[in-house]
């Protein structure tokens, strides 16, 4: 059959009317090989070399060795029978030798021109290391820090992981994959696997249609439009179908709906895993349904391989489908520059593109910004006189870079012991005995989780601080109450009786390389913090799950009937977190008055201009995240009590005040209503702006969207 579809380059054209049935599945298979990330049961490396030769083979997962990747694409390219050059995929998540904090902690920047700029320092790591696409940005939104995952994401904002997915996308890709220095990106997975029921990993989800297309989308929209490669499917179910054979996610929603033109791949085994979920009864039948809902690239698993020529001879499956899928996939190629020069991104002497200095200092700034100063009684910022005693478990790791690590290495990291003994001018010892310790001006305790307890299978029950830990707090406590706690984490913990405890209290996340360097200059003051939560911090393990934007219930809580029991509330604990969504301290001190608008109401086409006047109350340079949320007082379905839809990073000199604008239009206000109409309806709305989502200033505008 010829290929008539005239929106591929001719070459990848005619290359597809000369490839066998078998050779056309061969692209659909992603190879693991020899690979220290193996996260599945299907490894199996031994027979990879031969299908590469046969053809078989469309690209390799996880090999990061460089002489490996020259010789396997050497083979691909010189000894099968079409040449066509492999595609490595790698996940570099957040660094690739340089390390770069958690994207977590990241995303508390809420910074997306920084953003771009370390995934285009990443980008350029992994791009002069031989690979060619990352499986990144993740954009699962996440309300429960019970699932390990949460320390990949972007938080529980749906726009905002929107906004800073777009910027991941751009800093891998440039606009311009065959540029030497760009990687392609993934945005996954798709989709709602952030809801796993329980934070237990790879758990069942269930919800609403209007929930995902309200919540869980918009972030795999804004990567669509920022023109991602690849979307990676989730492992979970969605309305009860695995989400790799779900054709109404993937043909129907990703294709059809949002116009994705990029590849489609599964996770790892994830395809013959619909076994286990029970909606088929063995391999053959795997293959066949997942193909049929659209999926591309199998990862790891062999179902494609060994049952999928099948399908196309009994004509159950079409070959015109199976031209499409290779098409896109060798687009992807053609696109990377691969069939003009396979060998494109293997470097002599590559180690001299990986750890230079300017990556390293984006580091530390990025983990500066993406810090988040939740408590200060006053200790912080530290001055040079103060005696200080350095200690706690974390003090001196370098367990600090996290999971998804790629190359990055623990010896790479300066720790905060190391960076403030390395500074003459501090007066710093790591001798906890009682005598010092009670001696002391201010104790420096850090602590934590190590870096395996978050990532992929590391879901938790218990997220308390470890009692080792928590009861080494206790003792120095007694001798010493001005505490200065760091913590680094990959997720929110339980920080309640620290809070209650502690000074000052910083939370660390793992920041990377420069852990110690960049925490050093926010305690001193030599950078100011200006990190915010875009994870809610609960107040208690049992208030999980826990999101800012929750719907209100018909029975609200009454604060002024506290003792009033019929309604929606915990008899033995508050219904608000601990730090709520937004939050973060600096220390300047932002007076936010003044919200106006420039007209009554909003109408089709029209633009709101949003103002407020923000003034730093102090004697501090220091940025603010500015956050615009809104309310709808009445719809059709019960939306959100808070809905982020702008925010401005801005800087501040001392005692400067600035009148911050926001344009909105209807656009804005929209939602999936009843009738699953994509409208703002007519209605009343409050708009909200202040420093988090709690402390607002708020005003009420109509607005018309018919
Ligand atoms: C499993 C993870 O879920 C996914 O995020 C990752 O990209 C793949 N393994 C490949 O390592």
């Amino acid at each position: 059959m010829k290929v008539t579809n005239n929106n591929y380059p001719d070459v990848i054209k005619q290359l597809v009317d000369e490839m066998t049935v078998e050779e056309k599945i061969g692209q659909l298979y992603q190879a693991p090989f020899f690979s220290d990330v193996v996260t599945g049961h299907a490894f199996d490396s031994s027979s990879t070399i031969d299908h590469i030769k046969k053809g078989m083979v469309g690209s390799v997962l996880s090999v990061h060795d460089e002489k490996t990747l020259y010789l396997l694409q050497k083979i691909a390219v010189e000894e099968s029978r079409l040449g066509i050059p492999l595609l490595f995929a790698f996940d570099v998540i957040h660094g690739y030798k340089t390390s770069f904090p958690i994207n977590l902690a990241l995303s508390n920047t809420w910074d997306t021109d920084l953003i771009e700029r370390v995934s285009k320092a990443v980008a350029y790591e992994t791009a002069h290391k031989g690979i060619h696409l990352t499986f990144s940005p993740m954009l699962d939104l996440v309300r429960d820090p019970r699932w390990g995952r949460v320390m990949e994401s972007n938080g529980e904002d749906p726009y905002l992981s929107g906004e800073l997915g777009k910027a991941y996308i751009d800093g891998y890709q440039q606009g311009d994959l065959s540029h030497p220095n760009s990687v392609a990106a993934c945005a996954k997975h798709f989709i709602a696997y952030g809801l796993s029921e329980a934070g237990r990993e790879y758990n069942t989800v269930d919800l609403s249609e209007r929930v995902l297309y309200n919540m869980y989308l918009p972030p795999f929209i804004s990567a669509i439009n920022a023109d991602v490669s690849m979307v990676m499917t989730a492992f979970n179910t969605v309305f009860d179908r695995p989400a790799t054979a779900n054709k109404r996610l993937l043909k129907g929603l990703l294709r059809e709906s949002l116009n994705f033109k990029g590849v489609i791949i599964s996770d790892y085994t994830s395809t013959e895993e619909i076994i286990q979920h029970k909606v088929a009864k063995d391999e053959a039948e795997v293959a066949l349904q997942c193909f049929d809902a659209g999926l591309e690239i199998e990862m790891v698993s062999k179902t494609y391989m060994h049952h999928l020529k099948h399908w196309l001879d009994e004509e159950t499956l079409s070959l015109e489908a199976l031209d499409q899928s290779v098409l896109k996939i060798l687009k992807l190629k053609y696109d990377l520059g691969l069939f003009k020069n396979p060998y494109g991104y293997l470097y002599d002497n590559s180690d001299q593109y990986v750890l230079n200095e300017k990556n390293i200092q984006l580091s530390k700034e990025a983990a500066e910004k993406s810090m988040v100063l939740l408590k200060n009684d006053g200790l912080l910022p530290l001055d040079k006189t103060k005696k200080i005693v350095l200690c706690g478990t974390m003090v001196d790791s370098q367990d600090v870079i996290g999971e998804w690590a790629a190359l990055t290495k623990e010896d790479d990291v300066t720790t905060i012991f190391q960076a403030f003994n390395s500074d003459q001018s501090y007066d710093v010892t790591a001798d906890d005995s009682e005598e010092t310790v009670r001696q002391a001006d201010v104790i420096i305790m850090a602590l934590g989780e190590s870096g395996e307890e978050a990532g992929e299978s590391n879901s938790k029950v218990d997220l308390h601080i470890d009692e080792k830990q928590a009861g080494y707090f206790d003792q120095i406590y007694q001798w010493n109450q001005n505490i200065v706690l760091v913590v680094f984490a990959g997720r929110p913990l339980i920080m309640t009786a620290f809070e209650e405890r502690a000074k000052s209290i910083l939370y660390a996340y793992q920041p990377g390389l420069q852990a110690g360097p960049a925490i050093k200059s926010l305690l001193t003051g030599q950078v100011v913090p200006s990190g915010k939560l875009t994870m809610t911090f609960p107040y208690h393990q049992g208030q999980i799950p826990i999101y800012y934007n929750h719907y209100q219930t018909g029975r609200p809580y009454d604060p002024k009937r506290p003792k009033y029991r019929y309604n929606s509330r915990y008899r033995d604990c508050q219904n608000e977190p601990l730090y709520p969504f937004g939050y973060g301290l600096s220390y300047a001190s932002f007076k936010y008055r003044k919200l106006t608008f420039n007209q009554q109401s909003l109408k089709k086409y029209d633009k709101l201009l949003v103002s407020v006047d923000c003034t730093n109350d102090s004697s501090y340079e220091a940025d603010e995240i500015i956050q615009l949320y809104i309310e709808a007082l009445s719809f059709s379905i019960a939306r959100p009590i808070n809905e982020l839809k702008a925010f401005k990073k801005v800087s501040f000199k001392p005692y400067e005040t600035q009148t911050i604008f926001f344009k909105l239009s209807v656009e804005d206000f929209k939602a999936y209503n009843i009738d699953m109409i994509y409208t703002a309806e007519n209605r009343v709305y409050k708009i909200k702006v202040g420093p988090n989502s709690r402390d607002l200033l708020e005003k009420t505008i109509k607005v018309f969207d018919g």
